[in-house]
């Protein structure tokens, strides 16, 4: 795309899976299942773009209260595409990594998991970032009892920043999508966001495209971010 400023780093709440189905008239996991395909779309967009890192909220830390079918399958599907993927996601030089709690992840979705990590661990085209188990509250207490356990006895922005889950070279999401016309951020990367562009998207996510994508980066693309100070036009003139 001529003449468009890129986002480095675009977080996704892919939403509308479950009314992506229903309106179909099918059970809600052929919804996720469909879902899945749509990141791909996305995470192979952002590497012809160049975009450097994604992270991709697939199953937060209250999603553990929908039906036991429906958990299971987002775990077991998670194995699966891994199972899958990992050698394409080698040759295209896309490194996988995760966030979120381990402790109560299915052994095997694990396995993968960790597998995935390992042997995507020197790619370096495109980074994405999976989240489950996730939740940034979750995320925060956690960093906050790792710094009391090592005995800090004062904290800062950058020392905090040192605990939380997304390694300290990666930079704060600059763009934010989510889609089926919900607006909220339901405790996704909360410490990061505070400065980055929110973008809602009506369609549900198993049909958010390359076309839908493209629209988001333009819009982005045409955002004037101040960062808490003035816009420079204002800068000039004071
Ligand atoms: C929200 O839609 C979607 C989720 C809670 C799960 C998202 C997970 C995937 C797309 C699969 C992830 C797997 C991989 C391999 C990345 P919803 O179920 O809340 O939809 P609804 O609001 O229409 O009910």
């Amino acid at each position: 795309m001529p003449n468009i400023r890129l986002p480095s780093h675009v977080a996704f709440i892919m939403d509308g899976n479950g009314r992506w189905a229903k309106k179909r008239g099918l059970p809600r996991i052929y919804g996720h299942a469909e879902g899945v395909k749509s990141a791909e779309r996305i995470i192979q967009t952002a590497k012809e773009l160049g975009i450097k890192y994604l992270t991709f909220y697939a199953f937060s830390t209250e999603n553990w209260k929908r039906p036991e079918e429906e958990v299971n399958f987002l775990m077991e599907l998670l194995r699966w595409y891994l199972r899958e993927k990992i050698p394409s996601f080698v040759e295209d030089d896309i490194r996988i990594s995760f966030i979120g709690r381990r402790d109560r992840i299915p052994q095997e979705t694990l396995k993968w998991m960790e597998r995935a990590e390992k042997e995507t661990a020197r790619c370096g085209s495109l980074w994405v970032f999976v989240a489950v188990d996730y939740g940034g509250r979750d995320e925060l207490v956690r960093a906050v009892n790792r710094i009391i356990s090592e005995k800090k006895r004062k904290v800062d922005e950058k020392l905090i920043r040192r605990y939380l889950d997304l390694p300290l070279e990666v930079p704060d999401p600059d763009l934010l999508i989510r889609t089926a016309g919900e607006k909220r951020v339901s405790n996704f990367l909360l410490w990061y966001l505070s400065y980055t562009e929110f973008y809602f998207a009506d369609v549900l996510w198993p049909d958010f495209g390359k076309e839908e994508f493209l629209k988001a980066l333009q819009d982005f693309s045409k955002r004037v971010r101040k960062f808490g100070g003035l816009f420079p036009d204002e800068e000039e003139n004071s």
